[in-house]
């Protein structure tokens, strides 16, 4: 938790926001619940709502706030314990003492927030809320303001959503030490990840080590880590494999450290420590992406060209290996590159490891006078915004060899006379894939790389690594 000014600050921030938009009413804050994995008392481990801790900064579950946007006064509702809670859980801190450590004055019971929204609706005053990242909150905005199911997205607040994702998407200086520790553990149990390969031995063993590192000194993984020899497939959670000579291995996994913030590194490793020529050629074109998106990436530049600036160099190293023949502006334009690469570039992070894509993609991701691509690849692209200083995003290019892809294109006449589908089905079907992802912080004149150790990239440098663990 940062000094309770910070807290202060945001909201007081926010207020100030929303008066400028002439904004009126109460705006309503619900943290998250604890949520049942099999029964009541037996949940999964607890993690906040992001803006919660963003703005409340209390990391428990049923705690609800209002903040009345007219007269400015901030209240907290939570429940003390009672002498039947305190068997279980031991003594706790008052909850006004809570509501003090993050600067709020005014504290009340949880069935008191019910009740002052009820009157602000009664009173017909607006209530303005976050959509729901959770279906538990959902539920409860149904309750509290009498929407449907389907109604409760659509009614959230367009200039509350605005106003936090603006506050959200610049990192303060405090923001960014906590992304760079995020990104320091995360690099470590990528470190560890690496130095555990072994052929013979399954994935999910060093799956378990790498975790380990997350849980011995943060509050665990920022997502479910991705570590597979069929890294064509974009997001496979299986690590039921052996490992085997010859293959690839793409490791896409990140770090949350306590106080929420995420870290997301991807690299791809040969199992057996070194890269075969047809290995290293392709991988090297993705590494060339990686290094190239960083060095364009700088205020003033859109996410959106870097993508797709970055997809030109990728299609220039793929036509040198004839994979793709032509003109290298028609083939981006034509959105050829999304057979290689059907994802964007990079994602906002902060909180979220996907930072705040429960508030709406387009809304985080897109600037107001941009609009995302229908194209594949470019149109998953999740972060296109004109960059600013405190932005933090992904750099992470990738090429696949994605069998069903490659034949649903090609049976549809796509890319016909760019892509060169007699080389690839004769010899690329069975290589898998390549992904290699840093986190990025935009700078006032540039951008550098959070977490102290970035992680080997060159082929090279990846076979020394991997060597000098064996
Ligand atoms: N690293 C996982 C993702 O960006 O979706
Ligand atoms: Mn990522």
């Amino acid at each position: 938790m940062f000094d309770k000014e910070v807290y202060i600050r945001r909201r007081r921030a926010l207020k100030e926001r929303l008066a400028a938009e002439g904004e009126k009413g109460i705006a309503i804050f619900i943290g998250n619940a604890e949520a049942p994995a099999q029964y009541k008392d037996n949940c999964y481990k607890f993690r906040q709502d992001s803006s919660w801790l963003y703005f409340w900064g209390i990391n428990e579950p049923f705690f609800a706030a209002i903040i009345d946007l007219e007269s400015g006064r901030e209240t907290l509702y939570a429940d003390d314990v009672e002498i039947g809670d305190i068997i279980w859980m031991g003594p706790q801190p008052s909850v006004s003492s809570k509501a003090a450590r993050v600067g709020v004055e005014a504290s009340a019971p949880y069935g008191d927030f019910d009740k002052a929204v009820g009157k602000a609706v009664a009173q017909a005053r607006m209530v303005h809320f976050l959509p729901p990242s959770r279906y538990f909150n959902t539920v409860r905005f149904m309750e509290l303001l009498g929407l449907g199911r389907d109604e409760v997205a659509s009614s959230a607040s367009l200039p509350l959503t605005k106003a936090v994702i603006a506050m959200r998407l610049v990192k303060e200086p405090c923001e960014i030490e906590e992304l760079d520790k995020a990104g320091e553990l995360g690099q470590e149990m990528h470190s560890v990840g690496r130095d555990s390969i072994r052929l013979g031995i399954v994935e999910q063993e060093i799956v378990g080590k790498m975790e380990a590192v997350t849980l011995a000194k943060g509050w665990g993984v920022s997502f479910p880590t991705i570590l597979t020899q069929h890294g064509e497939t974009l997001h496979n959670h299986l690590h039921d494999k052996v490992i085997e000579p010859g293959k690839l291995m793409v490791i896409d996994a990140g770090a949350e450290i306590e106080s929420g913030y995420a870290s997301d590194f991807t690299r791809t490793y040969p199992t057996g420590g070194k890269f075969t020529p047809r290995q290293r050629d392709v991988y090297q074109i993705v590494c060339d992406c990686n290094e190239f998106a960083f060095s364009i990436t700088r205020p003033g530049i859109t996410y959106r060209e870097v993508h797709l600036r970055t997809m030109g160099v990728m299609l220039e190293g793929l036509k040198a290996l004839d994979l793709v023949r032509g003109n290298v502006d028609d083939m981006v334009a034509e959105g050829i590159a999304g057979l290689f690469q059907p994802h964007g570039l990079g994602h906002n992070m902060g909180l979220d490891v996907h930072d705040m894509e429960d508030l709406g993609e387009n809304l985080v991701g897109y600037d107001p006078d941009q609009k995302r691509s229908t194209q594949l690849g470019l149109g998953s692209l999740r972060m296109a915004r004109r960059l600013v200083p405190g932005h933090v995003i992904t750099d992470e290019p990738g090429i696949y060899f994605i069998p069903a892809l490659i034949a649903d294109w090609k049976a549809a006449g796509k890319g016909e006379g760019f892509v060169n589908y007699a080389k690839l089905e004769a010899e690329y079907l069975d290589f898998g894939g390549i992904r290699l992802e840093d986190d990025v912080l935009v700078t006032a004149d540039g951008a550098r790389r959070t977490g102290p150790n970035r992680l080997p990239i060159q082929p090279g440098d990846v076979e020394d690594a991997m060597a000098a663990a064996r």
